[in-house]
């Protein structure tokens, strides 16, 4: 065996599938959400997984668009795409609600979304889109319908497919020679950093390293030419491939960014099972300082219902005893409960109840952006509550 088990986040219900009315006394399925390294690679990688069909289905609740930051960056990426490398066609694995390829015209796109309740949308405008898993067989189809594609991005996706081989060998189908394959996933290094330990579950199969890539895509010719980190999703990198054939130089941000990860550790284990000991912490540190204000009798409401607040709230034990309800934009998710812990999700509607004083940021990832859009909660003394590096109240 060449993988090592450094984290154990406990028994955890699937991260995406919030209960119902109907449904909430019903048995949820659990599994142990181990975390692993692999010892070759360096590929950090959940140990269970479950069939993309369980994960992403016609009832997937996620929408890129419901998040100015993203929509953002998707368009400052089309902004700079459409300078730097001018591609005829593009095409997107993971396209969700159209968020990035909106940005271009409806003819030079091709979206891949297997969500079909998703895929619906773009559809709907007329942009190409395929509901169906990326794979070697929807590569050759592609091929055969548009040619050789010479740009192909993805962001949050790749991490989230576990047979990579298929993944790079279906991309090597159809990317051109002189192609570029822009993909974009949370950071290894900043999620050691920065204690993000919700950055592991069931859909989140790899959380990429630089090391670990590169040792990957060796494996099928491809090769980063540059690297742009993001401060999306509590730090993210945009890893610029290329194929090895096509001699475009190699940036510095590459050997950089490797420079970076490996003077932090991230080719050894004990960097990992130090990892591990924060995270205990962490989660020993949360409770207490939500114990100490139940115990003042305050209320704490949750902010940003996400996949990653699942881990965090199953993993610490956070139930309604502690987090009376959360506030989340995502149609799909209101008037719904949190996985596991049964916590409602309520909808929200630009206004704080003048009762709340603390709010636990489930999604911390968008802090800047709540924060702005929160300035009336922040002035009359609401306080925010993370985890992130270390828990606290901001
Ligand atoms: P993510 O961290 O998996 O991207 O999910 C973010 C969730 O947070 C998503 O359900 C939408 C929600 N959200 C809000 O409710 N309000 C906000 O202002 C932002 C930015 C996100």
């Amino acid at each position: 065996m060449t993988k090592i088990t450094f984290l154990n986040l406990g028994n955890q219900p699937l991260a995406n599938n919030y209960l119902t009315k109907k449904n909430i006394n019903r048995k949820e399925k659990k599994y142990q959400l181990n975390v692993c390294l692999d010892k070759k690679t360096y590929l950090v990688s959940i140990k269970k997984t479950f069939p993309s069909k369980t994960m992403f289905n016609n009832k997937y609740p996620y929408r890129s668009s419901m998040s100015k930051t993203m929509t953002q960056s998707f368009k400052r990426l089309a902004s700079d795409i459409k300078k730097k490398f001018k591609p005829n066609i593009i095409l997107e694995i993971g396209s969700n609600d159209g968020a990035f390829i909106k940005n271009f015209k409806k003819n030079k796109t091709i979206g891949i979304e297997p969500c079909g309740n998703i895929e619906k949308i773009t559809k709907k405008l007329n942009y190409n889109t395929f509901s169906e898993y990326w794979s070697k067989k929807l590569a050759k189809k592609i091929l055969k319908k548009f040619g050789k594609i010479d740009l192909i991005y993805s962001a949050n996706t790749i991490s989230h497919i576990k047979d990579l081989k298929e993944v790079f060998t279906a991309i090597d189908i159809v990317l051109s020679d002189e192609g570029v394959l822009i993909i974009e996933d949370p950071s290894l290094l900043e999620c050691l950093k920065k204690n993000t330990y919700d950055q592991f579950y069931n859909e989140h199969i790899y959380v990429f390293s630089t090391i670990a890539l590169e040792n990957i895509l060796k494996i099928h010719n491809l090769e980063i030419f540059k690297i742009e980190k993001l401060d999306i999703h509590g730090g993210s990198n945009r890893y610029f491939i290329k194929k090895s054939i096509n001699k475009r130089r190699i940036n510095n941000s590459v050997s950089i960014n490797k420079k970076n990860e490996n003077n932090f550790g991230l080719k050894k284990i004990n960097t990992y099972r130090k990892f591990a000991n924060r995270v205990k912490l962490s989660k020993l540190t949360l409770n207490k300082i939500l114990n100490k204000i139940k115990k003042n009798n305050q209320k704490i409401i949750g902010y940003g219902a996400t996949a990653k607040s699942t881990t965090i709230l199953n993993y610490c034990n956070i139930d309604v005893k502690k987090i009376e309800y959360f506030l989340d934009t995502t149609k799909d998710k209101q008037n719904k409960f949190t996985p596991g812990t049964k916590i409602p999700i309520l909808k929200y509607n630009n206004l704080i109840d003048e009762n709340v004083k603390y709010i636990f940021l489930g999604a911390w990832n968008f802090k800047k952006e709540i924060f702005k859009k929160e300035k009336s909660f922040i002035k009359r003394g609401g306080k925010f509550i993370t985890h992130t590096p270390f828990p606290r109240i901001l």
